[in-house]
């Protein structure tokens, strides 16, 4: 086993704080930069708390490419994993430039410095959006490009390219892009977890606060998909396991640049979802099925078979675990990461 000294940006947002825990606890050294435009320094107090080892945390944009150079100057780094962006599909609508600037910017300040200082291993958060309206399920040699709706979806498309383009120029490099499915789910301490701002536009995090009365229901986007009960079936991946698909990838890293799809290769229906949180935390759910929303798809999951060969992960926690953990966070955290401190 080799420690590495490994910088993580958006180490303090949802999976970037549930991965620091995992590599700290597998004996890595972390050192984060988030901007905390998403995030609380909170969640980086109580990595501190789960794992006995707080990282220090440099906040800043990750397009100040000559603060950046200077953290590379004063730390050693030999890998990094980059989560920082910005991640809501509508907004990504509303705001395509913001999100076009933020994210490539980000990513290029970063290849940047990481070739001044001869850092050449990079772990990088893609998305299953990259494979728009491919048929499933999706392998890591589906087509992707084709049919992603939203601004969002192509700045990781692009991003994606981006990375090819830079490992084909440098043989040296050790990149991996991992194209998660859908990560729901927190820390089973229940001290670090989804933390969304506003009204919350995925499905988990809805839920969990229709039930500690947050929100009165939840809507249902479409029941007459052609599904078995008629609603969408998606790929749900516990934060956990995706947290240790990066410690399996960054620890497998080889000279080139890889893709792996991290999900579990099942589906649920947002209706098995629901009944699912209902049993497993006694709390209901009162819900009513709505409009479809556009640029939903009606089916995906992954086939996770590259990532247990090539990385030995795969996931190993169900639908019930998500939702149990998911409820803990949020009933031990209903207002997030308030700093109750002060009060
Ligand atoms: P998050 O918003 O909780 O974490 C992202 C972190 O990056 C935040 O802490 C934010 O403050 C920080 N950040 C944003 N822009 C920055 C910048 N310019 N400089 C420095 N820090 C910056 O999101 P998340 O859910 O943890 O997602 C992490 C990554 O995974 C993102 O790249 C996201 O696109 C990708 N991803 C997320 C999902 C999902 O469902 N959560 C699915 C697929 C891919
Ligand atoms: C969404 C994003 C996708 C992103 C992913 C991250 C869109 C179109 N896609 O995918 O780019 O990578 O999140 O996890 O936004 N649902 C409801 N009611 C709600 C919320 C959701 O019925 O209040 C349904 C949705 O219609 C969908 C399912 O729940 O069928 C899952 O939704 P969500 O959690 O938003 O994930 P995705 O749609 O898969």
């Amino acid at each position: 086993m080799i420690y590495m000294n490994i910088l993580v940006t958006g180490g303090a947002g949802y999976i970037g704080s549930h991965t620091v825990v995992e590599l700290i606890e597998s004996g890595h050294n972390v050192t984060i930069v988030d901007d905390l435009s998403n995030s609380s320094e909170i969640a980086v107090d109580r990595i501190g708390q789960i794992t006995g080892v707080k990282p220090s945390l440099f906040a800043f944009d990750l397009q100040d490419t000559s603060r950046l150079d200077e953290v590379f100057a004063s730390n050693s780094f030999d890998a990094v994993i980059h989560f920082a962006g910005l991640k809501a599909v509508g907004e990504s609508v509303v705001k395509p430039l913001l999100y076009y600037k933020t994210n490539i910017d980000s990513t290029l300040s970063l290849l940047e410095v990481m070739a001044k200082h001869n850092v050449r291993k990079l772990v990088f958060s893609s998305s299953a959006t990259v494979y728009g309206s491919a048929p499933i399920p999706y392998s890591e040699s589906s087509p992707i490009g084709q049919g992603i709706t939203n601004p969002y979806g192509q700045t990781k498309y692009m991003i994606e390219q981006i990375l090819r383009d830079t490992g084909t120029a440098d043989s040296q490099l050790e990149f991996s892009l991992l194209r998660y499915f859908n990560p729901v789910g927190a820390h089973p301490s229940g001290l670090i977890g989804e933390d969304p701002r506003g009204v919350p536009n995925n499905l988990m995090p809805f839920v969990a606060q229709v039930a500690s009365g947050k929100r009165k229901e939840l809507s249902i986007f479409g029941n007459d998909y052609n599904t078995p009960d008629g609603t969408c079936i998606r790929d749900y991946i516990h934060v956990v396991d995706l947290a240790k698909g990066h410690v399996a990838a960054l620890q497998n890293l080889n000279p080139g640049v890889n893709e792996y799809n991290l999900g579990s290769g099942r589906g649920t229906s947002v209706l098995e979802l629901v009944g699912t949180f209902s049993s497993v935390t006694g709390q209901e759910i009162p819900y009513s099925f709505a409009e479809r929303r556009p640029g939903d798809l009606p089916e995906f999951y992954a086939d996770p078979k590259k990532a247990k060969i090539d990385l030995s992960w795969k996931t190993e926690l169900s639908i019930d675990d998500m939702c149990r953990d998911t409820w803990r966070w949020q009933s031990s955290n209903p207002n997030g990461y308030v700093d109750n401190s002060m009060s």
